[in-house]
């Protein structure tokens, strides 16, 4: 089994993604700003890297294989990633915006933002589903052996989880 790669080891990204994103959220619920910055800087070059793997890498061959996958269509996928694209240009402006309020006015920001963040969350959420359901086991189907391994040994953001991993780095 562990010859055979899968796409689906991405979804150990997705949870540690996650994982970071929880972190970054957390911090911003005790309004500890500079590490909410930090760890929103640090999911966002993940989260971003990742997309980028999928879009250069996976979503071309996903598209050019195959067709008429129901809730799997190539525009859906980079549609969604438009949209998280947009969320975090706004999380990242609103985070720099935090750090000239204060007091209540900083406590109605930060709800303000963790509301959005948590809209964020709900559609991540669905992006990763149609992914795990979709593109990755279609991928698993449409490709050989030897092909998997190169493309998942190409995604950066797998190699960034796997060396996080192996510091014992924790989401913190
Ligand atoms: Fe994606
Ligand atoms: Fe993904």
């Amino acid at each position: 089994m562990s010859n055979d790669p899968s796409f689906l080891q991405l979804i150990k990204v997705h949870q540690w993604l996650d994982e970071l994103f929880l972190a970054h959220r957390t911090a911003l619920l005790s309004l500890d700003l500079s590490q909410a910055k930090l760890l929103f800087d640090r999911y966002e070059t993940n989260l971003l890297s990742h997309m980028k793997d999928e879009e250069e890498s996976l979503i071309p061959i996903y598209g050019a294989r195959i067709s008429d996958v129901p809730g799997g269509a190539v525009e859906l996928f980079i549609g969604e990633h438009k949209k998280i694209r947009g969320f975090l240009a706004e999380f990242r402006q609103a985070l720099g915006e935090l750090r000239s309020q204060k007091g209540l006015a900083l406590k109605h920001k930060a709800i303000e933002l963790l509301d959005r963040e948590g809209m964020f969350n709900g559609l991540l959420q669905h992006h990763h589903a149609r992914e795990r359901n979709a593109l990755y086991p279609w991928l698993d189907l449409i490709t050989s052996v030897e092909e998997r391994a190169t493309l998942l040994a190409g995604c950066s953001s797998l190699s960034a989880y796997k060396v996080a991993l192996d510091a014992g780095q924790s989401a913190k």
